[in-house]
């Protein structure tokens, strides 16, 4: 870090759906207060923690020097838990200094006029959200659970990541990707779009992301019709295994 003003965190991590522990946290807040760097931490997936995986943790609660060295701005929102991204609300907690700047900023850029109904709807989700959210998540998990199971058996020769939070899964699929247009031919072929991995860096060409927040049985659908289509592109196609009646374009 050295050499570094600012270190932008996400937790969970966004592709990879990895739930930092408390030691990583503390290793990282220790690296940004030895370089005085400035942690920007992400933390609107946080909801989306699965039962028995790492429990997420905040990282003010990890290093509270961190936060009273005012090395720390702390992002949460409520947009992706009750998928209210178009309300375009949000909270920042950020130590009173930079909270100014950032109050200037945001004024600055015209950004300070929420719409009529994004304060209110926070302020529900957030105070009478905890049930919706309790069945949400399980949902999720489940869904987690069926497309990791079914990429494993659809698409043999890839890496899956089976993540512990987030409601999305990182693929490796390099064994199918032999030409840098064959995820987007597959997903024009299956109608089925997946994050492409080079929009998180040039050298994840060979990855994609699936969103699996959709009814079960569209996920299942959607992920049979797009490893068909996958698999119909690859060097060396390997033929998959579907496991519902499901039919498949020819
Ligand atoms: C980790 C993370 N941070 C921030 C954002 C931006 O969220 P919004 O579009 O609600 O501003 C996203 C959206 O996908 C995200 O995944």
């Amino acid at each position: 870090m050295t050499g570094a003003d600012v270190l932008l965190w996400c937790n969970p991590h966004n592709p990879t759906g990895r739930v930092w522990t408390r030691d990583e946290l503390h290793a990282v807040a220790t690296l940004a207060l030895t370089h005085d760097v400035l942690v920007f931490s992400d933390d609107i997936h946080a909801d989306f923690t699965r039962t028995e995986r790492t429990s997420y943790t905040p990282l003010a609660l990890v290093s509270p020097e961190l936060w009273e060295r005012e090395l720390l701005i702390h992002c949460a929102s409520p947009g992706k838990t009750f998928n209210t991204a178009g309300l375009e609300s949000a909270a920042i907690f950020a130590p009173p200094a930079l909270g100014q700047a950032l109050e200037e900023a945001k004024r600055a850029a015209g950004l300070h006029n929420p719409n009529y109904f994004a304060i209110p709807a926070t302020i529900a989700a957030w105070t009478d959200g905890d049930k919706w959210v309790d069945t949400l998540r399980q949902r999720i998990d489940a869904n987690l659970a069926l497309a990791v199971d079914l990429l494993h058996t659809l698409l043999p020769a890839a890496h899956i990541t089976d993540p512990d939070g987030t409601y999305l899964v990182w693929v490796d699929a390099a064994a199918y990707l032999p030409h840098a247009d064959t995820l987007t031919a597959a997903m024009d072929e299956a109608r089925v779009a997946v994050s492409p991995g080079i929009d998180f860096g040039s050298e994840y060409g060979s990855y994609f992301r699936v969103n699996v927040a959709l009814p079960p049985a569209d996920l299942e659908d959607a992920l049979e019709r797009f490893c068909y289509c996958l698999n119909t592109h690859a060097t060396s196609p390997i033929t998959p295994t579907f496991s519902s009646s499901t039919e498949h374009p020819a």
